[in-house]
């Protein structure tokens, strides 16, 4: 069960006794990329399965020190989140559907048997971590702040059990755009060999060993000269699943989108969830359901599929250009952005931004 009864913790706040300069501060943030630059400050939240969650404290960004025993290292109890806050078009700061990331933060915990922290908690972290970062904002086009918000097993215990102590910490990062290349449209390499998660395992989880499992694979997929790799399902090694770190759309002529269904072997992204509300909302059919990998190529080839793209948290929304497999390489449509990717990002991002109205409440101000 999740503990969403409204505990609240105070924050101590540590000061920073020597944050980065403002010059070298913009410097950093100017051309962030993704996943380098960090802020100054970090929370972390002590757990124990006494006293619970305790000795909350927002201060400054540093190393850890481990007991080399710490559980995490040995068995990867481990969880994560990704989400960002943005800056609106009138300058407050903002999150998107955070509660949603604290409620699936909370499953991933379940499954990882860890304990849930209260999603009002895991709000007001990320929202003090902002306010105390917001000189961070980089201002390039498509900046925010990424936030992590992670949690492990800090007990020092080599059985193999849930471990009785853990914390909890948020750092942030200025980012930019997730594709280095500034592509017009990313290229996969679809795994028909390695998978990325089993029925009954943990791939609907957002935990380190899911990526761990998916380096192999997506490292050979780079190595073939493409951005990404793909998933197959473990059982049949047919049907399409996911990306290592993004969930798929297909588009097709009639008018339809499809997106795998959630079967407990991908993450329920998101940024998913929005779309296919946007696109109902639109008048769009949206089908969550089976695509197998044959299929996808026959549609490519026959001009029944237009468009293919990600999404997910830092990679917003990319379209797919040029995916292959062992039995060679298709093409989606001009293998550059299409229309109904383009029209829906603008208006995900807009939502986002503040620039397009919120009808969904799913903008949460900050200041
Ligand atoms: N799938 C995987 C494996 C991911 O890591 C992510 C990123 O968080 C997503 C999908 C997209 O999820 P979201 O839209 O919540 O960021
Ligand atoms: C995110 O989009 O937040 C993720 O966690 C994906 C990761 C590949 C950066």
């Amino acid at each position: 069960m999740h503990a969403t009864a409204g505990q609240s913790l105070d924050f101590a706040r540590i000061p920073h006794p020597s944050p980065v300069p403002a010059a070298e501060r913009n410097t950093l943030i100017a051309a962030p990329g993704f996943g380098t630059v960090f802020t100054d400050h970090m929370v972390m939240i002590e757990y124990d399965a006494d006293r619970g969650w305790h000795s909350a404290t927002l201060g400054p960004r540093g190393p850890l020190s481990l007991d080399p025993a710490c559980a995490v290292l040995h068995y990867a109890q481990e969880i994560f989140e990704g989400m960002k806050a943005y800056k609106l078009a009138d300058g407050t700061m903002a999150l998107f559907r955070p509660e949603q990331n604290a409620r699936r933060f909370n499953d991933s915990a379940d499954r990882l048997a860890m304990p849930n922290l209260p999603e009002k908690v895991f709000v007001e972290a990320v929202r003090r971590l902002v306010l105390a970062d917001k000189d961070w904002f980089p201002m390039v086009e498509g900046g925010s702040i990424y936030l992590r918000p992670f949690m492990f097993a800090s007990e020092a215990f080599l059985g193999v059990r849930p471990a009785k102590q853990y914390k909890f910490l948020v750092i942030a990062s200025p980012s930019g755009n997730y594709f280095k290349s500034g592509a017009p449209a990313v290229s996969i390499w679809v795994s028909e060999n390695y998978t990325r998660a089993a029925p009954g395992g943990t791939g609907a989880a957002k935990c380190g060993g899911n990526y761990a499992a998916s380096l192999v694979p997506h490292a050979n997929a780079v190595a073939r000269g493409f951005d990404q790799v793909c998933f197959l399902d473990a059982a049949e090694h047919k049907w399409i699943e996911e990306l290592g770190g993004m969930n798929l759309f297909f588009a097709f002529e009639d008018g339809t989108l499809l997106t795998p269904q959630l079967t407990g072997t991908i993450l329920p992204g998101i940024t998913r969830d929005s779309i296919i509300k946007l696109a109902r909302e639109e008048g769009l059919t949206v089908k969550e359901g089976r695509y197998s990998f044959d299929q996808w190529r026959a549609d490519a080839e026959s001009g029944h599929l237009l468009e293919t793209f990600a999404c997910g948290t830092a990679a917003v929304v990319t379209p797919v250009g040029r995916v292959a497999g062992a039995a060679g390489e298709f093409t989606i449509g001009g293998g550059g952005p299409g229309q109904l990717t383009e029209r829906i990002r603008e208006k995900l991002v807009g939502i986002q931004r503040g620039t397009i109205k919120d009808r969904h409440g799913w903008v949460h101000r900050i200041d």
